[in-house]
């Protein structure tokens, strides 16, 4: 079973993926957590450069591709051998966040994001999305105070220091590829409590489990 996790920076999504990823451990299930960008060995080379503050010269349509291409390396080298050897692996954002960001955010064509995303994910599209929804203002602050405490802001910054209507565009962006797959997306109201998030993504995760 494939899962993986989305929305704008400062949803919680760390914190909701450790919760789960505890619950399904309880279940008895193997469960492997893995991010993009860089969850490959070559994908933590492509992540230094496409999240580093100094890397201001990478135009859009490079980004797409070194998204890309960390995708289709982490779905070979880390997501299918995970599916394959009957694991449960949660993925800290996928290949709706190229959508997302580089196609309602930058303002790429979503309909050919997705069908360079079906090259990359090579059949590999999530069992189910879990989208974390948040008021930009409210996201990004808690973001920022995050990257400031663990001194991140050169090395990671770059998407937070995007404007606020960027980070808008991207929200909005979201709710409306969510609502056009609605059949693998799950949202949930992210300024709730944690505890009152995770409930509504543990009831979701049993029933899809249940269904398969
Ligand atoms: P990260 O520090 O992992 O952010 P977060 O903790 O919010 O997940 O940085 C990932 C950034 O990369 C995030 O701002 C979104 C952006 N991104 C894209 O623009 N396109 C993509 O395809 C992916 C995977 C991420």
């Amino acid at each position: 079973m494939f899962i993986t996790f989305e929305g704008i920076e400062g949803t919680g999504k760390t914190t909701q993926i450790k919760l789960i990823k505890a619950f399904l451990e309880g279940a008895g299930h193997t469960v492997d957590v893995t991010l993009e960008p860089g969850g490959s060995r070559i994908g933590k080379e492509l992540r230094k450069i496409l999240l580093n503050m100094d890397s201001t010269d990478l135009t859009g349509e490079s980004e797409l591709f070194l998204y890309l291409a960390d995708r289709a390396q982490h779905v070979s080298q880390t997501i299918r051998p995970a599916i394959e050897a009957g694991k449960v692996i949660i993925s800290d954002r996928f290949a709706d966040s190229t959508i997302v960001y580089q196609g309602y955010g930058r303002g790429l064509d979503p309909k050919l994001l997705r069908e360079l995303n079906d090259v990359a994910v090579s059949g590999c599209w999530p069992d189910l999305t879990i989208l974390l929804d948040i008021d930009p203002e409210m996201g990004l602050k808690r973001a920022m105070t995050r990257n400031l405490q663990e001194n991140k802001m050169q090395e990671e910054g770059r998407f937070e220091a995007e404007s606020l209507e960027f980070h808008n565009r991207v929200r909005e962006g979201y709710l409306t590829w969510a609502a056009l797959n609605h059949e693998r997306f799950f949202v949930v109201d992210a300024a709730q409590t944690p505890d009152e998030i995770f409930e509504q993504i543990k009831a979701k995760t049993v029933e899809v489990l249940k269904n398969r």
